[in-house]
């Protein structure tokens, strides 16, 4: 016998098979509703969480939709009972942000992305940050694998129900979180229990995903140690703000590592933000918000050059000369020319189809 719910207005939904399971719940097809997927709980969600739920579904509308698999209805074993799970729109074809970035796992799944396409996937994993934070609300535990991309370069946000949100004053707490995607000032707590987050903690995990994303996968806090006590472990290097990259990262104890992407590769503008994000100012509260972030990604965007040797090799034209030539003479292959050609449009750069 398939599994009916009913949503709060009375409409009978049947479930189908499961497409994904989570620590909270398991994710099912719909199979009336191509478009949309069911979200049930592993255990009885308590009335804090049902009333989230609800205020979630009864606010949805199309600017969130955009960007995150947002709630749209509550489903309830019977009408008028607890709410045991919730309807969103499905996403499918996207991958986990981390297996775009990962080099090994692009050239494997995506060999035709240039750089142009990581920056408009870091351009919009912004924009979506920027429609949740307009909203009042926070994504808390932000990871490499609550951040999905498509070939579109189009970013959509799972788990929606854990974010933080604030209900016209009422704010649902994350109380969850990754230690290598936690800001400095977050670093060493025992638990999130109890802990309102802020947009400024959001905008450390997004410069973190940005950095990750335009800079080969790597983590800014990883280096090449320069004294004992650095580089023990992730954690301990974020709360010390050991940011490597940093143009006084000498005096952090960190040096970037060998035949890694050089900052340079972004404008003086975009370092100084990454520099912000990363190090005391930023913990202090003054991270540049997703807003900046589109604003100055899309600005990159728009001054990218290619080089003559492949027409894989784009970027910014305030180089004098190609960062992944450079690269490739130190046998650090980002971008393999597989013979195809990128043209400049109206648009930015745009793959010439064969
Ligand atoms: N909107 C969606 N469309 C399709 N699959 C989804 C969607 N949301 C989540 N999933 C799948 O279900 C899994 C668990 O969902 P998630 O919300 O992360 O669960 P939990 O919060 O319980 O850990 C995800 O890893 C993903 O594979
Ligand atoms: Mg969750």
């Amino acid at each position: 016998m398939p599994k009916t719910l009913v949503t709060a207005n009375g409409t009978l939904i049947q479930i189908g098979r499961e497409l994904g399971k989570g620590g909270e719940g398991s994710v099912f097809e719909v199979p009336a509703r191509a478009e949309q997927v069911a979200k049930l709980y592993h255990r009885q969600p308590d009335a804090k969480k049902q009333a989230k739920l609800s205020f979630m579904a009864s606010t949805v509308d199309q600017q969130l939709l955009s960007y995150v698999a947002w709630p749209q209805e509550t489903l309830h074993s019977a009408r008028g009972g607890p709410v045991v799970g919730f309807l969103m729109p499905k996403v499918m074809g996207r991958d986990p942000v981390h297996m775009v970035y990962s080099p090994a796992h692009r050239r494997q799944e995506r060999p035709k992305a240039a750089w142009n396409f990581l920056l408009f996937v870091a351009r919009n994993t912004a924009a979506a940050f920027s429609a949740l934070h307009s909203h009042g609300h926070v994504l808390g535990d932000v990871n490499q694998g609550n951040v999905l991309v498509g070939s579109d370069s189009k970013v959509v946000l799972i788990d929606s129900d854990s974010f933080q949100v604030n209900a016209q004053g009422i704010v649902h707490l994350c109380e969850v979180g990754v230690s290598h995607f936690t800001p400095p000032e977050l670093q060493g707590l025992s638990s999130f229990d109890g802990l309102t987050r802020t947009a400024n903690h959001d905008n450390f995990g997004l410069a973190l995903l940005i950095f990750h994303l335009l800079f080969g996968g790597r983590h800014p806090y990883s280096g090449v140690p320069l004294r004992s006590g650095v580089g023990d472990t992730l954690e301990s290097d974020i709360k010390a703000h050991r940011y490597a990259y940093a143009r006084d990262s000498q005096s952090r104890g960190i040096g970037p590592p060998p035949r890694s992407i050089p900052l340079s590769i972004v404008p003086v503008a975009m370092e100084t933000m990454f520099h912000h994000a990363f190090t005391e100012n930023g913990a202090a509260g003054s991270r540049p918000t997703s807003e900046q972030w589109v604003t100055a990604l899309d600005a990159v965007r728009g001054r990218l050059k290619p080089c003559g040797a492949s027409s894989m090799h784009l970027y910014p034209d305030h180089l004098a000369t190609c960062p992944w030539c450079a690269l490739e003479q130190q046998d650090a292959i980002y971008f393999i020319d597989l013979g195809v050609t990128y043209t400049k449009t109206t648009s930015g750069f745009v793959l010439a189809q064969a």
